[in-house]
């Protein structure tokens, strides 16, 4: 069985649905949701109705959706963010709002651990660097421990000698995990950070213990046409074509 991993929609449905058919492409048919369904997109309900009917879904609760829903206060966020937190509170009702609303902060199953931020901090914490992890590590037991937040692909692990180690995860090139703990962040669907616009998704298959990255390409247009109609801030539709 193999699970299509990713996170941080950001209500950028446009992305979500190319995500998906590529998902249906290559016969996923179990999904891993590192959490942030909505915030920054203009199309936070379309995103939530969509992964609150998919079959085979394992999800957790971003800190944007955490702000949508009251459990974060909206202080914790830059202007754009909280702009867009509130826009969604305007979309959100009924079965979606409380879909969101029911996400766990954690899950752990046989066959991988999941969080948004971190397993101590699960709706703060950015994992950026090898002692993030190593302070961490204690913190799950089941690996891969699958994170989002960052919105960048990364890996880390434990190397031959104990010391921890990272590496930019890079698309098409097939990671075997390596024994012991393992901590992977798939990038973000809908608005990714590392240079590279089109939306970031990884495959894992936990019989082979691989894990891939995926980029796929998406609408970029249409998704930043809706944002001017809604007149969203500008940068967070600009970045969209930088992948920054
Ligand atoms: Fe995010």
């Amino acid at each position: 069985m193999k699970y299509g991993v990713f996170s941080d929609v950001h209500g950028n449905y446009e992305a979500l649905r190319a995500v998906l058919s590529f998902y249906r492409k290559n016969g996923v048919e179990n999904f891993i949701c590192c959490g942030d369904v909505v915030g920054y997109g203009p199309q936070p309900l379309e995103c939530a109705e969509t992964l609150r009917a998919l079959k085979g879904l394992s999800i957790v609760m971003g800190n944007h959706d955490a702000a949508l829903v009251g459990k974060m206060d909206l202080k914790w966020f830059n202007l754009n963010a909280a702009w867009a937190i509130d826009f969604a509170r305007t979309q959100l009702t009924g079965q979606a709002m409380d879909f969101i609303a029911g996400l766990p902060e954690r899950l752990e199953t046989k066959d991988f651990t999941l969080v948004h931020g971190s397993p101590r901090k699960p709706l703060t914490e950015y994992v950026l660097s090898e002692s993030q992890f190593a302070d961490n590590v204690k913190g799950w037991t089941v690996s891969p421990c699958f994170i989002g937040h960052s919105h960048m692909p990364l890996y880390f692990r434990q190397g031959e000698t104990g010391i921890p180690e990272a590496d930019f995860l890079k698309p098409a090139v097939k990671v075997p995990l390596a024994n012991g703990p393992v901590m992977l962040n798939p990038g973000s669907v809908g608005q990714p950070r590392d240079g590279d616009p089109r939306a970031a998704c990884g495959i894992y298959d936990p019989e082979k213990r691989v894990f891939e990255l995926y980029r796929v390409f998406y609408d970029v247009e249409a998704t930043q046409k809706l944002m001017a109609g809604l007149k969203m801030p500008a940068i967070l539709s600009e970045r969209l074509s930088f992948g920054f």
